[in-house]
């Protein structure tokens, strides 16, 4: 009797050894094709300017438009992960940054892809990125270009086995290859033009992000795989009682610029990156406000 549940468990146990050999093969193999494959993407040339205006601009831009928080202050790239599961390093600017076309920035930062087709790994192809217009990616390109050559040996970006298991399942809170997962094809918005209206002020909210944390409807809760402790939880910015509701302009400038709440309360500028967003200029940040103001109102944390 014993011996015939043995040998039961025992089966038992090798088809679950199997099952599981087979669906993790799987796994692999379809994250190793994301790596493999190869991208054919040309975009338009545009004109990187390189008047002092437009570098001084540029290094606003390549601060507000987030590039700094992961290529670092000097360009010259970081390392944001070097585990058992994948080393992540942004790649060092100044090492392209003059040898890039304009076209080449472009590819690489709307569409995750290397000159040579090879499709980056955790580069953020997302609404940030695909929206960003020529204009100011021109100038953050010029800025760029201006910046010493740092020579510095960074570990090379790599999955690891798990980390293209974990991937492939969709375990990670941002697609690893995001060039794989996007439409290439799919028109760019046209830029709108740099004024205190709310088509800009939607481009500003793209651009920044605002909605990765405070969510698509503006509702805010907690974003997945957010870390209520570490990352806080994004409030409401639509005007709802749960919200923003009796809040001016000049409170919404206030909390931006200097942290300060209506109610005097200090929130945690680390929280999201105010040392960055805090340079947004009077017609971005007055912008962002038309569209927060003429938002629908909806209760916290309703999707
Ligand atoms: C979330 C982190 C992150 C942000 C934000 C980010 N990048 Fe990157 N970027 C990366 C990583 C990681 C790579 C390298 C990927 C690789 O080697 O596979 C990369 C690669 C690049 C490359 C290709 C460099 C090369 O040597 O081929 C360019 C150009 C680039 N980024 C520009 C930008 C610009 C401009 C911005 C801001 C508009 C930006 N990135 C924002 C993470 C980021
Ligand atoms: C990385 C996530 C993240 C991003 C990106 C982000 N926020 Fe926030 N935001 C938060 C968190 C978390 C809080 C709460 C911080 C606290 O209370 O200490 C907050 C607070 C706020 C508040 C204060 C609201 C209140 O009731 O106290 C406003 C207004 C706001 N964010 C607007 C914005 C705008 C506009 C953008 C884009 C330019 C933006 N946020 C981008 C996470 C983020």
């Amino acid at each position: 009797m014993l011996k015939r549940v043995g040998k039961a468990l025992g089966i038992g146990l090798a088809v679950f050894v199997t099952i599981l050999g087979i669906a993790l093969a799987s796994l692999y193999f379809v994250e190793s094709q994301k790596l493999d494959a190869s991208f054919d993407i040309q975009p338009d040339e545009f004109d990187i300017p390189t008047d002092e205006a437009a570098i001084a601009e540029g290094e606003r831009l390549y601060h507000v438009r987030v590039c700094v928080e992961c290529h670092g202050e000097d360009a010259s790239g970081s390392t944001i992960a070097d585990m058992w599961a994948m080393t992540l390093t942004p790649a060092n600017l100044t090492l392209v940054a003059n040898a890039f076309s304009a076209s080449d920035f472009a590819r690489a930062v709307r569409h995750g892809v290397s000159p040579s087709g090879r499709p980056y790994v955790h580069m953020p192809v997302d609404d940030r990125m695909w929206n960003l217009s020529d204009r100011d990616l021109g100038h953050i390109v010029a800025y760029v270009r201006t910046l010493p050559r740092i020579e510095n040996s960074l570990p090379a970006t790599e999955l690891k086995f798990w980390g293209k298991i974990f991937d492939a399942a969709g375990m990670v809170p941002v697609p690893m290859i995001p060039s794989s997962a996007i439409d290439h094809d799919r028109p760019r918005p046209d830029a709108p033009a740099i004024a205190e209206t709310e088509e800009y002020g939607r481009y500003i909210l793209a651009v920044s992000g605002c909605q990765l944390c405070h969510w698509e409807n503006l509702a805010g809760g907690l974003p997945p795989m957010f870390d209520p402790e570490k990352d806080g939880i994004p409030p409401n910015l639509t005007p709802h009682e749960t919200g923003l509701a009796g809040w001016t302009r000049e409170d919404f400038f206030e909390l931006m610029r200097e942290g300060r709440r209506p109610d005097g309360q200090q929130i945690d500028r680390d929280k999201m990156s105010l040392d960055i967003f805090e340079r947004l200029t009077d017609t971005e940040l007055g912008a962002l406000w038309l569209v927060l103001e003429n938002a629908g109102p909806v209760p916290f944390d309703e999707h």
